[in-house]
């Protein structure tokens, strides 16, 4: 991921991570990378792991790269507790580890910054041994995914810039995600957000202090209100919400975002699709009759974002480093 996110920062785009659980969720990330000419990022957090037993995503991933070996394709691992589930992850596979020590283990507690630095630094150096990326996290999300939040306030525990530049420079991290008021899943604001929910000029001032840092974005849905009625509209019960609006997403790629993680407008976009079958079609009852539009309508989203974020169009533009090269790039520069 290291390299993706080199080259995005050099093209001056950004680069979507899309949650996957199962193979239809692999397979519209892919297509949609096809049809766009995109390098794509899969990403799959505790509760993907455990819900695909972890050597089903490992095999559909190996699928993915077979076949579409066009694609610089990433797969890392969102949300990771503890130093022991990063190294699990590296252990099965993934290309690239997010430590988010920025929560206890229990992936509720806030954490200190103490305790953060130091099992973020200990994945560093088992990471980067083994060519393999790492994102780290500094101040809180709002919201709760896959049972992984607070369930904070999304303006409680925002980034201080001085303690991401410590963290940072204590770390090594590759990237690094942080605490803007945005929150997981469907509920992030009651209305369109404001610089007083939405604080981009929190970002601009982490940009400025950390120019050469890869930022995250997390809680990176947009809720279009596309999405949400097609819900409604076949019996589905979601209370009116607002998302992060894409060009917020954009100013921030214009100052240092380079990976934006979105995983709710794919749930949504795929439950609209089912709902739409079973309301339409109460008498099917093969799976593949809802779940292939339940892909496509990801695919729509996926490849929608790649365009919105400008990774459009990049995947060609380089050859993939294997994990020993990054390795010894890793070492290099830590003995430099
Ligand atoms: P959304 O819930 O906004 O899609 O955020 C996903 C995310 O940040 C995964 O880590």
């Amino acid at each position: 991921m290291r390299q993706l996110l080199d080259e995005a920062a050099q093209g001056a785009y950004g680069v979507g991570a899309f949650n996957v659980n199962n193979m239809e969720q692999i397979q519209a990330i892919m297509e949609a990378a096809r049809e766009t000419k995109s390098p794509a990022i899969v990403q799959a957090s505790r509760g993907a792991r455990s819900y695909s037993q972890d050597r089903f995503l490992y095999h559909l991933m190996l699928a993915a790269t077979e076949l579409y070996p066009e694609i610089p394709t990433v797969l890392h691992l969102d949300h990771g507790n503890s130093v022991e589930t990063c190294k699990s992850a590296i252990a099965m596979g993934f290309t690239s580890v997010m430590m988010d020590g920025s929560l206890m283990p229990d992936g509720k507690t806030p954490s200190t910054f103490e305790y953060n630095a130091r099992a973020t630094r200990e994945v560093v150096e088992t990471a980067h041994s083994k060519g393999i990326t790492v994102e780290g996290e500094i101040g809180c999300l709002g919201g709760i995914e896959d049972g992984h939040g607070a369930g904070l306030d999304a303006l409680s525990h925002l980034t201080d810039p001085d303690q991401a530049v410590e963290f940072v420079r204590q770390t090594g991290v590759d990237a690094l995600a942080i605490a803007i008021g945005t929150s997981h899943g469907a509920y992030k604001f009651t209305k369109k957000p404001t610089g007083e929910t939405l604080k981009m000029d929190r970002l601009l001032e982490i940009h400025r202090r950390l120019p050469n840092t890869h930022l995250v974005m997390h809680g990176s849905s947009s809720v279009p209100k596309e999405l949400q009625d097609i819900i409604n509209q076949y019996g589905g019960k979601l209370k009116p919400t607002w998302g992060v609006p894409i060009e917020e997403i954009q100013l921030g790629i214009k100052n240092g975002v380079r990976k934006i993680n979105v995983d709710t407008d794919n749930r949504l976009a795929m439950t609209g699709a089912i709902r739409k079958v079973f309301w339409e079609k109460p008498e099917e009852f093969d799976p593949r009759s809802y779940l292939k539009p339940a892909r496509d309508a990801m695919k729509k989203v996926v490849a929608q974002r790649m365009t919105q974020f400008g990774q459009a169009g990049h995947a060609g533009d380089y050859a993939p480093i294997s994990l020993e090269e990054m390795a010894k790039r890793y070492q290099q520069h830590l003995t430099a």
